[in-house]
């Protein structure tokens, strides 16, 4: 028996990354999934393994700042199958980088519409489908980048502040109706959007991100479809409004921050001594 037997979901961003790896989580399990994208290369390609593992999917060309699209995508799985029980609102991109005084009001507002626009049109046009089917789960990717700030992505780590804000509110709303909604925030996870910019290719990111955090390797795909499922399953049904970190323990601290002299047990201080 699968986790997620009779339930259909609707997954974004799910031709590539953490949420082609969860489409494909989710089918295994035995949900139904609309796979949506800008690309549709990717999304078909996502579909062919979900069905090669005998699962049932869909794809559906989906550009999430637009609200007729989202819409869409929820009306296609009520169509297709009848129900919906799981809304992923996992699509992304960096979006405005550079110093705040040379990102344009025009990058700003496109960064808003797809990181943080499309979670809350997501959550507006799931939460009657569910409803309707007494309840669901909706999750949404944020990211360590919400919990702190980083210099050149402000327009990204507000936006992604803002999903775990929103989490928290939706999930108020809507508890009552046994809708939960959480979110979840990875760390360093080694997908297209990572390496795709780095001169050294996935090999490099790989290396790279190994030494960002106290477990030594970068983050995959499968580490965030995990926690989607979790948070997709009737396991997490008393779990609503929560930011699950999910980052090999990046948000802990500086990983790379051990004192050599502090290395030999012992005890430390107090600096004042009697007599010196
Ligand atoms: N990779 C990381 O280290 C990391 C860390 C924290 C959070 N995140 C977040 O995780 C989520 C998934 O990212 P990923 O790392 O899997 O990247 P990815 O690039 O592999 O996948 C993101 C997908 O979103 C799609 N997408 C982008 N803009 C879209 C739009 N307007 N409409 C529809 N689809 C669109 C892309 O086509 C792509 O398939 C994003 O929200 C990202 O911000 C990533």
């Amino acid at each position: 028996m699968g986790k997620l037997d009779g339930k259909v979901a609707v997954i974004t961003g799910a031709a590539s990354g953490m949420g082609r790896a969860s489409a494909i989580r989710f089918a295994r399990e035995g949900a139904a999934v609309i796979v949506t994208d800008l690309n549709e290369e990717g999304g078909s390609g996502t579909v062919a393994e979900c069905k090669t593992l005998g699962g049932k999917a869909v794809f559906q060309r989906v550009d999430v700042s637009s609200e007729a699209d989202i819409k869409g995508a929820v009306d296609r799985a009520v169509k297709e199958f009848g129900r919906l029980d799981i809304m992923f609102n996992n699509a992304g991109l960096g979006g405005a980088t550079g110093p705040l005084e040379k990102v344009t009001r025009e990058n700003w507002d496109r960064t808003m519409a797809i990181l943080l626009g499309a979670v809350f049109l997501g959550i507006k046009y799931s939460v009657p489908e569910l409803r309707k089917v007494g309840g669901g789960s909706i999750i949404s990717t944020s990211s360590v980048g919400g919990l702190r700030g980083s210099g050149y992505l402000a327009a990204y780590c507000a936006a992604k502040a803002a999903v775990i804000n929103l989490t928290q509110s939706a999930a108020i709303e809507y508890g009552h109706d046994h809708i939960r909604v959480n979110c979840i925030c990875p760390g360093g996870v080694n997908t297209p959007l990572i390496y795709a910019g780095s001169k050294g290719g996935y090999e490099e990111a790989e290396k790279n991100m190994a030494r960002m955090q106290p477990i030594p390797r970068a983050g995959r795909p499968e580490d965030i479809a995990n926690m989607a499922l979790f948070l997709a399953s009737d396991e997490a049904e008393w779990i609503t409004g929560t930011a699950m970190v999910v980052d090999g323990g990046m948000n802990t601290g500086n990983a790379r921050f051990r004192l050599s002299n502090l290395a030999n047990a012992g005890f430390s201080g107090p600096s004042y001594t009697r007599g010196s």
